[in-house]
Formats: C-alpha cells, structure tokens, sequence
C-alpha cells in the first residue's frame, strides 16, 4: 500500500513538471502557423460555384482597410489625435487596418499591406491547414490552426480603440460581409 501512495505520489511531481511544458508547446505551435495571403484562399473559394467567397471580400469594406488609412477622413482623424506622419506606416493603426501586423516577420512574408485585413484575419494563418484534405476535414483544419468562431474575435478591432468607432453590434456587422458555401455543403 505504501508503494502504491509512493509511486502516486512520484508520478503526480513528473505530471507537475510536464504539464507546464506541454502547454508551452502548444501555445508555440499555435503561435507558428505561417501566413499565405488572400490569393491561395481564393484559388478554391471563388466563383458562383464555391459561394463567391473571394468575391464577396473583394467588394467588403475589410480588403480596402489598409487603402483607406491614405484618405484624407484617415489624416483627419491623425491629426486630430495630434499625430503627425502617415498613418499607413504608423503601427497604431495598422494593427488594426492590415492582416498579422505584430506577427513574427518570418511567418508573415507571403502577405500584401494593400489586402488590409484578408481572410487569415478572422480565419487564422492558414499555411498548415489550407491543403485540400485538410480543408475538407474541419477538425483537421482546426488542429493544423483554422480558427473555428471567428465572430467571437470581431471586437478584438471594433472596439473604443479605433479612432473612428462608432459601436459594433455583432450579428448587424456580420448580415454586411456575410459569405458561405453554396448550398448543401
Ligand atoms: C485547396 C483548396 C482550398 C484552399 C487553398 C483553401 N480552402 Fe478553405 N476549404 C476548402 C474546402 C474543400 C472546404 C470544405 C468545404 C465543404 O465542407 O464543403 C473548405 C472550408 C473552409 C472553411 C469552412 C470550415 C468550416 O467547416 O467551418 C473555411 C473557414 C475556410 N475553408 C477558409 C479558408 C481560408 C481562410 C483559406 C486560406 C488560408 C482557405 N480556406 C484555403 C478548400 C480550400
Ligand atoms: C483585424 C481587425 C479586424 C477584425 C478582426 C474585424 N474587422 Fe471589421 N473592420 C476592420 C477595419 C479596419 C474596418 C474599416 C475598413 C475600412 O473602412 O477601410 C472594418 C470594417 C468593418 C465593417 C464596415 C463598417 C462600416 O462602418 O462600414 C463591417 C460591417 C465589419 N468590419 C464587420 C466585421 C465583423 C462582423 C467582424 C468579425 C467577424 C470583423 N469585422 C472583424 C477591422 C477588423
Ligand atoms: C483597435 C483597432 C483600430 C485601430 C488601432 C485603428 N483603427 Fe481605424 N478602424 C477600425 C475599425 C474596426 C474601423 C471600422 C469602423 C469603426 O467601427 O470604427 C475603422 C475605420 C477607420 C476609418 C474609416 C472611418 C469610417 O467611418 O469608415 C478610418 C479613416 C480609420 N479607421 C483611420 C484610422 C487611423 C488613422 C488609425 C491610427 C491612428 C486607426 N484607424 C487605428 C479599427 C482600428
Ligand atoms: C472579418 C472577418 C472575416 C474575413 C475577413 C473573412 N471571413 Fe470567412 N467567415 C467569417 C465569419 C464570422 C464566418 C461565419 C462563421 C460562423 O458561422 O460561425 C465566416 C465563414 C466562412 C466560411 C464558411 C462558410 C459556411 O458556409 O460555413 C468560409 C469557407 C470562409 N468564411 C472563407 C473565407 C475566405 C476564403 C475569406 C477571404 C477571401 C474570408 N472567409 C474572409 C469571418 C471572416
């Protein structure tokens, strides 16, 4: 019995060493998906045939974000925040206004400022979960980075923080740049 007690005992102290060390890996991996840019998503969700996605996005309000930070209403609001420069290189506002700002430049290369905020903006960085068999296996995508509630991240850009917010109320917001895949899939 008391053999029994030690080894519990002995295995709880490795599982407290091992623990934090697993977490730590996975926070890694999550953190190390490599960006591929608005092009390779739309390469399999564009057309009337996969939903118009790629379409839908080109005519939303998030592809023209990074454009609309050189508008003479973006230089309004600079200045009077009492800035002066050019808020399209300013990192105050583009991290809001262009996607994986802040993100570790070597997973970044592949993406394009004048996309502003694309697909992997709500969606996640897609560099392991794009391929076609992943993609068609959602829990696959997930695990490989997919992010599976992107609604629930809209607030992390349309908050008090934005110079020119006016509130966001989710489900009012999302009827504007909704998108889906054709029927029955
Ligand atoms: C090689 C083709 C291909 C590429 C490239 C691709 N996808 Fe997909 N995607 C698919 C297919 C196929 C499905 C599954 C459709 C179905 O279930 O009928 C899918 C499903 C999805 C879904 C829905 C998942 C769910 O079940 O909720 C999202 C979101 C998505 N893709 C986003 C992206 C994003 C973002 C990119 C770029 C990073 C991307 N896809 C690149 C083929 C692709
Ligand atoms: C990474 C930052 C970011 C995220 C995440 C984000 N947005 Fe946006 N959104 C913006 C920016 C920046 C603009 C302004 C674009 C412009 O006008 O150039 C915008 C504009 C919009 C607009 C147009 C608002 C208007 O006044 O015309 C809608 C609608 C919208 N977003 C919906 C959403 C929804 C719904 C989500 C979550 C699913 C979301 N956004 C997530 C940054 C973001
Ligand atoms: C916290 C995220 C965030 C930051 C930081 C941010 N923006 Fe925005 N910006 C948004 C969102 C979200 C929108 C969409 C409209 C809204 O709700 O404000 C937007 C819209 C805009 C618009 C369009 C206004 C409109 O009514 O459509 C301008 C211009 C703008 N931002 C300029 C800037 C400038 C300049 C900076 C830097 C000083 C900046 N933004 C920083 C999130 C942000
Ligand atoms: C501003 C955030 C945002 C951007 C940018 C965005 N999406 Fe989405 N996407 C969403 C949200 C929110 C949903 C709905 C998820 C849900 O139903 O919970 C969605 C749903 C989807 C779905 C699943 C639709 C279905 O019928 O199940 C696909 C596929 C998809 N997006 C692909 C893309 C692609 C490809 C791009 C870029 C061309 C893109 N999205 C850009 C937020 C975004």
């Amino acid at each position: 019995m008391r053999k029994l007690i030690l080894i519990a005992l002995a295995l709880g102290m490795i599982g407290m060493v091992l623990i934090p060390v697993l977490a730590e890996a996975e926070e890694g991996e999550a953190a190390g998906h490599a960006y591929i840019g608005v092009k390779r998503c739309g390469m399999c969700h564009k057309g009337d045939k996969n939903g118009n996605i790629l379409e839908t996005w080109e005519a939303g309000p998030h592809a023209k974000a990074y454009a609309t930070l050189a508008s003479e209403e973006a230089k309004a609001a600079y200045t009077e925040m009492g800035k002066e420069g050019n808020p399209q290189e300013d990192p105050a506002c583009l991290k809001c206004h262009v996607t994986g700002h802040g993100a570790d430049a070597a997973l970044t290369g592949k993406l394009d400022m004048a996309n502003g905020i694309s697909c992997e903006a709500c969606h996640g960085a897609g560099g392991d979960y794009w391929k076609k068999n992943i993609m068609e296996d959602r829990e696959q995508s997930i695990a490989n980075g997919m992010v599976a509630a992107p609604k629930e991240h809209c607030v992390s850009c349309h908050n008090e923080e934005s110079p020119t917010f006016k509130g966001f109320e989710v489900e009012e917001y999302y009827s504007k740049i909704i998108h889906s895949l054709p029927e029955g899939e």
